[in-house]
């Protein structure tokens, strides 16, 4: 297995004036029950500064429920906020607590706000107004108590404009705002973030840390880093596996990003991997074959027949691998 996933909130690294601001913020903020909408790029932190806010907050017993407004569709988004009652509509074999009331006493996390259907929207605003929420297909009004943190990587106000958000929620959201900066306005904190993720990753992995030549951190700082942080741990991690104890400017360069226009696809080839770093011929392989379907898809804008064509499998055997392998798009 590639990754590991980490359950504590990991600390939030950066010694830039904008990290420092976002830090106060959150002291600040996080005692309070106001609410916080989190804006920024993909891969920026956002989710971070969510997690931070509950960790801080007296809610920090109870739980951080996420919910992932984009990848609801808009029919059952009403269900999975405020649950239903059993054979309120076909589906509906059973009762079902939904995620406002599971939230109650602690933070209920609205990811990728901007994606939320506007019928969604005006409940989620009702909601919000009353603190109180009706189960699908339920009679009596529940009370809830739960602190509200939003995220989007949309421009709202731009959405507001083209009629895709509410303008009233915005405004029920927006208490406080929080904007995570890409990292390319950050550069300063590249150096910190990959010592850190050096660190973690290579003691995951049970090896001695790899370190960065001084060249190395230079060619790191100049990269685009359009998937932002989220990149820069996913390009460490393939650092780990690809280079020797020292990672080298040469190595940066040929490992990068292969959608970012600094690099040529030849001198990837040209490199080979640290074939001590795998422990099996097996692990090797599944490691070639999730760099290559990643590349392949990444390189076919993630249309999953295209793909499959250009590489000549079936595509529901290239679903498979993206499922074994748990690729996701923008997850370089
Ligand atoms: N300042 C930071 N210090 C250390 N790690 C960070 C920092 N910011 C983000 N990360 C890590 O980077 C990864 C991406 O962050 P996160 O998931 O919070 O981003 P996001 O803005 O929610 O992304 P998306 O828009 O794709 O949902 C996570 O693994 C997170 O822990
Ligand atoms: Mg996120």
């Amino acid at each position: 297995v590639l990754k590991k996933k980490v359950s504590k909130t990991r600390e939030m690294l950066g010694e830039s004036q904008a990290i420092g601001k976002i830090k106060e913020t959150i002291d600040r903020v996080a005692l309070t029950d106001a609410r916080v909408l989190v804006t920024g790029a993909n891969g920026s932190g956002k989710e971070l500064v969510a997690r931070w806010l509950h960790e801080k907050s007296h809610r920090s017993d109870a739980a951080l429920i996420e919910v992932n407004c984009a990848a609801i569709p808009s029919e059952l988004i009403e269900s999975e906020l405020f649950g239903h009652e059993k054979g309120s509509f076909t589906s509906a074999v059973k009762q079902r607590i939904g995620k406002f009331e599971l939230a109650s006493s602690g933070t209920l996390f609205l990811d990728e706000i901007g994606d939320m259907s506007l019928s969604a929207q005006a409940k989620v605003l009702r909601a919000l107004q009353e603190n109180k929420i009706t189960r699908v297909g339920g009679e009596k009004e529940i009370d809830v108590d739960v602190r509200v943190v939003a995220a989007t990587n949309k421009d709202l106000l731009k959405e507001i404009e083209a009629g895709n958000f509410r303008m009233d929620l915005y405004h029920r959201l927006s208490v406080i705002l929080i904007h995570v900066p890409p990292l390319i306005e950050r550069r300063d904190d590249i150096p910190l973030l990959t010592k850190s993720f050096l660190e973690e990753i290579c003691t995951d992995y049970g090896m001695p840390v790899k370190k960065v030549s001084e060249a190395g951190m230079e060619a790191l700082k100049a990269l685009p880093w359009s998937g932002n942080i989220r990149e820069l741990r996913n390009m460490i991690e393939r650092l780990i596996i690809l280079s020797d104890k020292i990672i080298t400017d040469a190595d940066v360069k040929a490992f990068a990003n292969p959608t970012s226009p600094t690099i040529a696809t030849a001198e990837v080839t040209a490199h080979e991997p640290d074939f001590d770093n795998f422990k099996s011929f097996q692990e090797y392989k599944d490691f070639a074959e999730r760099e290559y379907i990643k590349f392949k898809l990444e390189k076919n804008g993630w249309n999953v027949s295209k793909t499959a064509d250009d590489i000549d499998i079936q595509r529901s055997h290239l679903y498979s691998k993206i499922e074994k392998f748990g690729l996701k798009r923008g997850e370089n």
